[in-house]
């Protein structure tokens, strides 16, 4: 049998299918797309894959997501050709590179200023799968091009937490950081640097690599998180410049008016190179302190790297498995699957002929209607009807019908009464 590939998973109907419940996941979407709006953000659908020197720029060189992630792909070309001088495309392993490219080239920034973008949909990885981490995930994204207010950071931050309460969840730990910008981070990256080199050979040897090429990333390594040198080493929010730590003391002013506890983490330096100033994460302590629920950050100078004027940005991407995963093991009720309103029960194929056009005339007023097609007994065409939810189910025998009328079942409450067929739609919709 051919089997689904490693690291993706099917969404699929069914509260029994936990947090892969197609049900689970188009709420999400809907309370996203409406918590989006109602902080003025507006939606940008960039594609799926993009050229690979977007991320390698965008994301960065030295990261492990270009390093070792991406999904890359050589385009045949037209006809079958080998696609020779054509660039290679890359799935999107994030949507921040994306998002700024589609700014840029549609000339977005001639919009009244900031252009407020969200977005969902998969990205891809290619990680060892394991529990959170998966090759195809999904995030929704949230940017703000165009706006350096560290009350913007403090909105960002803010419109994940309201959205995982709009969810039913709680219990969130926000990890914030500041890791400064090209004014004040070469200086610290150089302390930082001085004060691990001694102890460069008791590192892991990624962190050996590391220690010159983005010494920050030394301080988020899993394996030596407990070293002493990594727990002593220098931290970035004391050796910001005036302009950073002003920011910083800010964002936290705001937080703090908007009522989120934070704390202040100096291990968070997030994967991504593109980032300046604020960092954050967003964690649960069921998912653990490795895996975020969500992350984010500012970055000031991507959109100037990638071919466009000088213009700040700051978001962040929240993973919707993780988020479903989460509500799943708090035993949060799934909204269930749509519900027919009325199921039309015919007994007999003479009765289901003339039943169909009924079925028409309530899907063209607007009502969920079904129907059986199987040709089953009454018994288990009520068992069905159950199943499925429906409120109302039709009863059409061939005397019933005869006469105009049906029974109408109403499914929560037993009661059965005789409906004019004319009246059924009224009947079912009150
Ligand atoms: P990221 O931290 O790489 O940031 O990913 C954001 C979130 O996506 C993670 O916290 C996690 O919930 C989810 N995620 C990432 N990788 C996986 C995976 N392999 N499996 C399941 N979930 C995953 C970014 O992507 C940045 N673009 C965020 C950002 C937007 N920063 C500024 N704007």
């Amino acid at each position: 049998m051919i089997t689904a590939p490693r690291g993706t998973h099917d969404i699929l109907p069914g509260a029994q299918f936990g947090w892969r419940d197609s049900a689970r996941w188009q709420h999400l979407e809907a309370e996203l797309r409406r918590i989006s709006h109602q902080y003025g953000y507006v939606e940008l659908r960039p594609p799926v894959f993009e050229a690979t020197e977007l991320f390698a720029r965008g994301v960065g060189e030295s990261t492990d997501i270009v390093q070792k992630e991406m999904f890359t792909i050589q385009p045949r070309g037209r006809a079958g050709g080998d696609g020779a001088g054509e660039p290679t495309l890359t799935l999107r392993p994030e949507f921040t590179a994306g998002l700024v490219r589609a700014y840029i080239e549609n000339g977005l920034h001639n919009l009244p200023q900031p252009t407020k973008i969200f977005t969902y949909g998969p990205a891809f990885r290619a990680e060892r799968p394991q529990k959170g981490r998966f090759r195809q995930f999904h995030q929704w994204d949230v940017e703000v091009f165009g706006a350096a207010d560290a009350a913007v950071d403090a909105e960002v931050i803010e419109i994940g937490i309201a959205l995982a309460k709009r969810m039913g969840l709680g219990d969130l730990e926000v990890d914030l950081n500041s890791i400064g910008c090209p004014v004040c981070r070469p200086a610290y990256r150089e302390k930082l640097r001085e004060h691990l080199r001694p102890h460069a050979h008791e590192l892991c040897e990624d962190c050996q690599a590391r220690l010159e090429r983005n010494p920050l990333r030394v301080l988020d390594c899993k394996v030596d998180a407990d070293h002493p040198a990594i727990r002593s080493a220098p931290v970035s929010v004391e050796h910001l410049c005036h302009d950073c730590r002003t920011h910083f003391d800010q964002l936290q002013r705001h937080l703090r008016a908007l009522g989120i506890p934070h704390r202040v983490n100096p291990r968070i330096v997030r994967g991504l190179d593109y980032y300046t100033r604020t960092v954050f994460e967003v964690l649960h302590p069921r998912l653990g302190a490795q895996s975020a629920l969500w992350g984010g950050g500012r970055y000031d100078g991507l959109i100037e790297l990638l071919g466009g004027r000088p213009t700040p940005g700051v978001g962040f991407a929240l993973g919707m498995e993780r988020l479903l995963m989460v509500l799943d093991e708090s035993a949060a009720p799934g909204p269930g699957a749509p519900r027919p309103d009325v199921f039309l029960a015919p007994l007999g194929a003479a009765a289901r002929e003339r039943a169909l056009p009924i079925l028409y005339a309530l899907r063209r007023a607007g009502l969920a209607a079904d129907i059986d097609y199987l040709d089953r007994s009454l018994k288990a065409q009520m068992k069905y009807a159950g199943k499925a939810g429906a409120r109302y189910v039709a009863i059409l025998g061939d005397a019933e019908l005869a006469r105009g009328v049906c029974t109408l079942r109403d499914m929560a409450t037993g009661d059965q009464r005789e409906v004019a067929l004319e009246s059924l739609v009224e009947a079912v919709r009150t």
